[in-house]
């Protein structure tokens, strides 16, 4: 699948997408718990599960085997406002991923476009779009049609290195979009960049070519922005592993990473799984929930 989804950046609502390389991470529980916390604060939200494949956020979010869902948009043409479910918080409504689809995890391209054509016309403050993990092409191009994509690991190095990958995978889409009328560069980096090690390589031979091909890589990387969150921190050893990857992903890839903080690993975020009450309401002054609520504000204030 070679296309993207382009989009006019309406600026309203505001979409975030959750994306990871790894499954497991908590991108649900965290999208969740920051969809709870930006509706407490008087914000019009709506979550999407767009993890087609194995959606959970209802589960997490204390609703029972909705009836219907994206399904109904994919395959009955439902119109979205059709499929929005009303949740135990004020202002925020959920889109269910409805049920197990392990055939549809893969959303084809031109239903992406549309449902993101459609998402834009929601009246909401906040779209958040919680994505199945893993750095294909199809969670990817979603996670870029975002105003704020933010990535979510744990301090395992294979989830860091998924990571890297992701952002890596990232640029590559953004890159071939900029370059998408310039056959001879969209092919050098269709040939070279997946291998590259050092975003300078790519820089290199675009060069020996014009340099205003340079600069605009340089263009398309400045306004990349993604966002960290560094989830199940056990010790305050980790604490650094946000600032240690947007250091590694600065040096290789040039692109500044925002970290917006972390979460520890907490008995609150499993007690609120198993009792289907999310943890920043079930446990307002548990370390994870202060830290959940500082992300909602960072948000909030467009940090
Ligand atoms: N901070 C935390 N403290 C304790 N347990 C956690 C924490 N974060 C996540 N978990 C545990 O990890 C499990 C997986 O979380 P979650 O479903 O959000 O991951 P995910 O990244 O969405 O997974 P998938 O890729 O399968 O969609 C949760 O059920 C929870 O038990
Ligand atoms: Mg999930």
């Amino acid at each position: 699948m070679s296309e993207q989804i382009i989009t006019v950046n309406e600026g309203n609502p505001k979409i975030l997408t959750i994306g990871g390389g790894k499954g497991g991470v908590g991108k649900s529980v965290i999208a969740a718990n920051l969809a709870v916390a930006l509706a407490l604060n008087s914000n019009r939200v709506i979550i999407v599960d767009a993890d087609l494949g194995a959606a959970n956020l209802h589960a997490i979010l204390g609703i029972n085997s909705p009836s219907f869902g994206l399904r109904d948009f994919i395959f009955n043409s439902y119109p979205l406002k059709d499929i929005l479910i009303n949740t135990n918080v004020n202002n925020l409504r959920l889109i269910c991923g409805a049920g197990d689809m392990p055939g549809i995890s893969n959303i084809p391209y031109r239903i992406k476009q549309k449902l993101i054509n459609h998402l834009k016309t929601l009246q909401t403050d906040y779209i958040i779009i919680d994505l199945a993990p893993g750095a294909n092409y199809n969670n990817i191009d979603l996670f870029n049609t975002a105003d704020d994509g933010i990535l979510i690991t744990t301090t395992d190095v294979t989830s860091i290195m998924a990571i890297y990958t992701y952002i890596k995978t990232a640029l590559y889409r953004r890159l071939l979009n900029t370059f998408k009328n310039n056959t001879k560069i969209k092919r050098i980096i269709e040939t070279s960049f997946l291998n590259l090690r050092d975003i300078s390589e790519l820089k290199d031979k675009v060069s020996k070519i014009d340099d205003k091909y340079t600069e605009m890589i340089n263009d398309a990387i400045n306004i990349f922005h993604p966002k960290l969150i560094v989830n199940r921190i056990r010790n305050s050893k980790y604490s650094d592993t946000g600032k240690n990857i947007a250091t590694l992903i600065k040096k290789r890839l040039s692109v500044e990473i925002k970290n917006l903080g972390y979460v520890v690993e907490s008995k609150a975020v499993e007690k609120s799984i198993k009792d289907m009450k999310p943890f920043i309401v079930r446990d307002p002054d548990d370390k994870a929930s202060l830290s959940i609520n500082e992300m909602a504000s960072k948000i909030s204030d467009n940090i």
